[in-house]
């Protein structure tokens, strides 16, 4: 069965008081509630401090990052390994500040998920188009693209190993958000990918997250489309409030 995932990406944002305040109001929002699945991913060295925090909880801790190797000389990368060992389950791959900010090519971002697919940790690979490709009517093309560089290798045993997040660069804290039914269109479109690369029945069952500007008024909207499964959250996942919203959305 296919999961609805709320992940909140706090960026570079909190502190180690804040992270904890913060990840016990959704702990205690969430209760004992295991759908929709909620993730949080804070800043790396606020990881073990959010997963004191949730740890009973069926809340989840996620990643922003990490390295495709297992080990070495990389002044300022953390391993699958490591990451693994401080409590996480998923990890971001490919986010677009990742690709624009910092120069992560899809060939880097696909031994990073060919790694990650080798532990325990699951993948949410973000992936989306600039303005300028959507108005040069390249969204396609670029999905398409991104998928078979970013996933290349990758085999699956069950849609729940793979996390996809559709996020259109243009949308993401701008405030700007895809209406419904762009999304949607892209969403199926990735569907469709899936299928091709991993058949019906694996790709019906994994989650395509929307990201870029979801706030608890167009929260509802978005997720009641048949192929948005959940939402990678920035901006509104920084407070309690809001976020929990989001959560009561697709819950
Ligand atoms: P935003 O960020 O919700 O602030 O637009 C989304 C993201 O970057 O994942």
């Amino acid at each position: 069965m296919r999961r609805t995932i709320i992940a909140g990406n706090w960026k570079m944002y909190t502190d180690t008081g804040e992270a904890k305040k913060l990840a016990q109001g959704i702990a205690d929002h969430v209760g004992n509630r295991t759908e929709p699945v909620v993730i949080l991913c804070p800043p790396s060295p606020m990881l073990t401090t959010v997963f004191n925090v949730i740890q009973n909880n069926p809340v989840l801790l996620g990643a922003q990052n990490v390295h495709p190797e297992p080990y070495g000389a990389f002044t300022g990368e953390v391993s699958e390994a490591m990451l693994e060992s401080v409590g996480c389950s998923y990890v971001i791959i490919g986010h677009s500040e990742r690709r624009i900010l910092f120069g992560e090519k899809d060939v880097f971002l696909n031994d990073k998920a060919l790694r990650v697919m080798t532990g325990k940790l699951t993948p949410i690979l973000c992936i989306g188009e600039t303005l300028k490709e959507r108005e040069a009517e390249q969204t396609f093309n670029r999905i398409e693209q991104q998928l078979r560089d970013d996933l290349k290798g990758v085999t699956l045993k069950n849609g729940h190993d793979l996390v996809i997040a559709y996020e259109p660069v243009w949308a993401i804290g701008t405030g700007r958000t895809a209406t419904p039914e762009q999304a949607e269109e892209v969403h199926s479109f990735i569907r469709e990918r899936l299928v091709k690369m991993f058949g019906t029945a694996i790709a019906d069952d994994i989650t395509i997250q929307y990201g870029g500007s979801v706030k608890p008024d167009n929260a509802k909207d978005l997720l009641s489309q048949p192929n948005i499964d959940g939402a990678l959250v920035g901006g509104a996942s920084l407070k309690v409030d809001s976020f929990a919203a989001i959560i009561d959305a697709a819950g």
